[in-house]
């Protein structure tokens, strides 16, 4: 009589046990649980991995993708960010490189792989690339820096430094050339406007 109420009470205490153990192992014996969700079992290998040149999208990334420091923040030994500076501040900017012999000789070596090509060996807007009026090559109107027409003479140095950086007109960027490469050439421009004895001896008269 009592048989069938004892068989059937305990088959009703099994039954969510029995569930969840059949559960368990649906979850644990597929040995890939782990890929399921990347929100709900994050693992140190599913990173997000930005490749180069990709957009994030993230809110303090600029037009070119990157990171922007916070705001405030002064990165150690970071280059100067000039695009975040006013024209005047461009314009102001002194070279901190003085015209040492070794800077001018890295300057001239810069300035004949970077520089030469459009502007010339002596900055007289008549290099290999460099068209009318004073070259034979195919870009015209490439501005002379030095030599008689020489349009570098007036120039600040934060000018010419922040031409090399960011281009100007049809003149691209040099970015790419390291910053204190870019004071060297600074140097050896001024170098062949005949600027940098005359800058040396202005600056040891002013001295008492
Ligand atoms: C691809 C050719 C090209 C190269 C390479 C080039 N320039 Fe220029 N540069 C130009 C042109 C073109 C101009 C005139 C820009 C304009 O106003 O349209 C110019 C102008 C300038 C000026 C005058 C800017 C002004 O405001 O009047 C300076 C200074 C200068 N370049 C320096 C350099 C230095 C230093 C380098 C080497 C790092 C260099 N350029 C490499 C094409 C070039």
């Amino acid at each position: 009589m009592s048989t069938p109420e004892r068989s059937g009470s305990p088959r009703l205490v099994l039954a969510p046990q029995r569930l969840l153990l059949g559960a368990l192992v649906m979850l644990f014996g597929t040995g890939c649980w782990e890929q399921w969700s990347e929100t709900w079992w994050p693992q140190m290998k599913f990173q997000k991995a930005v490749q180069a040149f990709e957009q994030t999208g993230h809110p303090g990334a600029d037009a070119t993708g990157g990171f922007m420091p916070p705001e405030g923040a002064v990165p150690v030994g970071a280059p100067l960010d000039l695009r975040a500076l006013s024209v005047a501040e461009t314009e102001a900017l002194v070279s901190p490189q003085p015209a040492s012999l070794a800077s001018l000789e890295n300057g001239k070596v810069q300035y004949e792989i970077f520089c030469l090509p459009c502007h010339g060996p002596q900055g007289g807007g008549d290099g290999p690339i460099g068209g009318p009026p004073f070259g034979t090559g195919p870009l015209i109107g490439v501005l002379p820096i030095g030599g008689q027409f020489s349009a570098a003479k007036g120039l600040t140095d934060g000018h010419i430094f922040t031409t090399m950086t960011l281009g100007r007109g049809r003149m691209p960027s040099y970015r790419r050339i390291p910053a204190e490469d870019r004071w060297d050439i600074l140097n050896y421009v001024r170098y062949l406007n005949g600027q940098v004895g005359a800058e040396s001896a202005s600056a040891e008269g002013a001295t008492p």
